[in-house]
């Protein structure tokens, strides 16, 4: 076991053997997840806390089943978009959950950054579930079982990431994993909604669907992320799904056996045709639910095995 972080802030930091060690992991959660009994205690006596500062309901819920599922205590901390001040408050939450001893903290915040400074002030292993645009590491590692476990590699594949690559932490994340771990990225959407220099990533950009999509074997539709745009970067969310819109003409052009992902939520009729959604030859958008349980409930387990090492050589050193 490679895995040594005490955080989990982003995919940027991990090696590819950290990569595998969760997903490995995962893989053993993935078979207690499908037992009628699902406990095991990696967490025991461990208190998590979640507080997301953005909605959510899959993160939240996939998050706060994982810790209990292995054990720990866990807490939802309600935090309310227009409670978010400034840096000055971040510390003061900080200090604030200092004192409650929390072992895990999951956090979710709108501002790119947050989750790093968070870490940086508390005493405990902080699990980054989704910043700004920065990054969603939760996410990425998902989908990565997700297309191992339906593909039997997480190499050499062709993936292309579609929609709006511009606003998106889950487009970032998944870029920067796919291409640790060897594979060929694409990235496909309309010129307003893709970011100036991303062939500085090693990735290929297209603006034509069909062009982009052809022999892939995954194709990965992101949401468009409406509440985070302040202008017009699409004519209408009709001419959106003409163009740039998953249905069965464009999805002829992938592999045969190409799989379709989605992280959720899904905006039918604008990103993805509900039909392809619900294809359960093509579509993996369930199995990367299930997935998320998982790599959480490994993530979670391999920094809490850090932490009480950590801790346990503090104790000797003192
Ligand atoms: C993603 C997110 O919040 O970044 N959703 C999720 O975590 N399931 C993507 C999105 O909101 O479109």
């Amino acid at each position: 076991m490679t895995f040594s972080h005490a955080h989990l802030l982003g995919i940027e930091p991990l090696a590819p053997a950290d990569i595998t060690a969760i997903l490995d992991l995962a893989d053993e959660y993935v078979a207690l997840n499908r037992r009628d009994v699902k406990h095991a205690d990696a967490l025991k006596g461990l208190t998590q806390i979640n507080m997301f500062f953005e909605n959510s309901t899959r993160t939240q819920a996939s998050f706060e089943l994982a810790g209990k599922r292995l054990g720990a205590d866990v807490m939802n901390m309600a935090m309310q978009a227009s409670s978010i001040k400034k840096g000055e408050t971040l510390i003061d939450t900080a200090m604030t959950l200092n004192a409650m001893h929390p072992d895990l903290l999951v956090v979710r915040h709108p501002h790119s950054g947050a989750v790093d400074l968070l870490a940086q002030k508390v005493r405990c292993a902080v699990l980054n579930a989704g910043d700004g645009r920065h990054e969603h590491p939760t996410q990425a590692l998902l989908d990565a079982l997700t297309i191992r476990r339906a593909k039997g590699r997480l190499h050499r594949l062709n993936i292309a990431i579609c929609g709006d690559i511009a606003h998106s932490r889950v487009a970032r994340s998944n870029l920067l994993l796919l291409g640790k771990m060897e594979n060929r990225v694409r990235l496909i959407g309309p010129p307003t909604l893709m970011p100036a220099q991303m062939q500085d990533f090693g990735v290929e950009v297209y603006d034509d669907m069909r062009e982009g999509l052809k022999d892939v074997d995954v194709v990965m539709m992101l949401r468009l992320q409406k509440e985070r745009m302040d202008g017009g970067f699409i004519p209408s969310e009709r001419e959106y799904y003409h163009r740039y819109g998953l249905d069965g003409e464009k999805l002829a052009y992938a592999k045969e056996d190409a799989i379709v992902m989605h992280p959720g939520p899904m905006n039918r009729g604008v990103e993805i045709d509900g039909e392809i959604a619900d294809d359960i030859n093509r579509s993996v958008i369930q199995d990367q639910v299930e997935m998320g349980v998982a790599v959480r409930m490994a993530a979670m387990d391999l920094l809490a095995r850090n932490l009480r090492a950590r801790r346990a050589e503090a104790v000797e050193g003192a």
